[in-house]
């Protein structure tokens, strides 16, 4: 297919399109379904400050970088600095974020079965009239089943494989135009009806009001990580999809607007769910089950309640679908580049390998929950290692190389479009990516792990 960005690579073919397809892989399961538990887990008002923190310090000037090196190199993630940077080590960073996207898909695949079988279970009606306790026990009931959500999670893992097979113009770019601009207009609605349930208030002040005693160093770990993992940044998606934008695209611009809407979607998210659990008596610490409890609680007592269940669910697999092909994408553009595999023997490799590890972490709700490794089940592990562990290390090489190896010329270059715009933000952006972005994830690294006392 020949695109409009000048080389006869597949690319995204408007600037809707492209804002599309980011916003896509970024708003998912992790606003909606992650950023809630952690945020529970780790303080609520505290929490979302240190978040809006990260997304803002570190968030955007990642993002910028990876559409920045993409964009320059028209690669892959590992292809990508093999060309900008060849016979040297930078390349391991796209080792480390292939390795990120078989983690990474292999848990969230898991949870994006769990939205198809709530599709099923909002449609037999099974979910309404139901109290908090007997929606727990739906969920445990489910989730420990033998076999269901293992063909859930086959089931999602062939959607994705299936749209990735097709190429980004017709299949990822088409998909999210449609789905993106639905799902936030059912998010709002959903926030009007939580937030004016009768006991919402303490939530409110739970997930507004900081308590800055409970900000410890893991706190900010977590906030970071959970910043990277909703922006998509840390592991090379979105140099594989800045690879696909057109050269006279605003990378700057592009950068903002897709932080804006996934903040936001992440943040009425927590105004849907706090309020909700402290109206129903869950606990903000319920940990990954807890969307999957507040919302069908939710919905069980609204009006027309089945229909808001059985949207949001579609729409919520939909968005999880957005961001799956962009995780698969970047392992399907390392082989079909890389190797001698073509795409689509590539989309199966990929989707396969990924699906046989997956089979593991949706298991350890089940018959491997007793198996535990540094204390985790092995999809605790790979939840918490990867946005905690691998996507902040991503990020920082990512900075690193941008800051320091590709220089300002380069830089300066895809900022400005070749000196199309004015480009005011790049030395404030260049001193971020040279030393406030590393030198806070050091830091948070190693405070976080007790390495340093200060
Ligand atoms: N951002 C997505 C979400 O919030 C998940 C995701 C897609 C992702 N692509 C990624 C996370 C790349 C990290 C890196 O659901």
């Amino acid at each position: 297919m020949l695109s409009n960005n000048g080389t006869s690579r597949d690319g995204f073919s408007s600037k809707f399109g492209v804002i599309a397809a980011i916003a896509g892989s970024a708003v998912g399961l992790g606003n909606i379904w992650r950023f809630p538990y952690v945020a529970g887990e780790n303080g609520g008002g505290a929490f979302l400050l240190l978040y809006f923190a990260c997304v803002i310090g570190i968030g955007i000037p990642v993002m910028m970088s990876e559409l920045i090196i993409g964009r320059r190199a028209q690669s892959n993630a590992y292809g990508s600095f093999r060309k900008l940077a060849p016979r040297s080590g930078w390349p391991v960073i796209g080792i480390l974020g292939i390795l990120s996207a078989f983690v990474i898909l292999a848990f969230y695949s898991t949870v994006a079965g769990w939205t198809l079988e709530y599709i099923v279970q909002s449609v037999s009606g099974n979910l309404q009239g139901k109290s908090n306790d007997e929606l727990k026990g739906v969920f445990e009931g489910f989730i420990s089943h033998p076999w269901r959500p293992l063909l859930w999670q086959g089931v999602f893992m062939f959607l994705t494989a299936f749209i990735v097979f097709f190429g980004v113009q017709k299949g990822i770019e088409k998909a999210s135009k449609i789905m993106m601009p639905l799902l936030l207009l059912l998010v709002v609605a959903l926030c009007v009806r939580s937030l004016t349930l009768p006991g919402g208030a303490e939530g409110i002040k739970f997930y507004l009001n900081p308590d800055f005693s409970k900000i410890t160093w893991d706190v900010v770990l977590k906030a970071m990580g959970q910043a990277a993992f909703s922006l998509s940044i840390g592991m090379g998606a979105l140099i594989t999809y800045g690879s696909y934008i057109q050269k006279n695209n605003r990378l700057t611009n592009t950068a903002f607007q897709i932080t804006i809407a996934d903040t936001s979607i992440a943040f009425l998210s927590g105004l849907i769910v706090f309020p909700a659990i402290f109206a129903y008596g869950i606990s903000p610490t319920e940990g990954p089950g807890l969307a999957f409890i507040v919302f069908p609680a939710i919905f069980a007592q609204m009006p027309a309640g089945t229909f808001f269940a059985i949207a949001f669910f579609i729409l919520l697999a939909i968005a999880s679908l957005t961001s799956t092909i962009s995780v698969l994408e970047v392992f399907v553009a390392f082989l079909a580049e890389e190797t001698k595999l073509s795409r689509k023997k590539a989309t199966a490799v990929g989707a396969i390998s990924i699906a046989v590890v997956g089979v593991f972490c949706t298991l350890s709700f089940g018959v491997m929950g007793d198996v535990k490794i540094f204390g985790k089940t092995v999809f605790d592990l790979f939840d918490y290692s990867s946005a905690n562990i691998l996507l902040p290390l991503g990020a920082l090489l990512i900075v690193l190389f941008t800051g320091w190896f590709l220089g300002r010329k380069n830089v300066k270059d895809e900022i400005t479009n070749g000196g199309v715009l004015k480009g005011r933000l790049f030395l404030l952006f260049l001193f971020i990516i040279r030393f406030i972005a590393p030198v806070v994830i050091i830091i948070v690294f190693l405070k976080s792990l007790g390495l340093i006392n200060f």
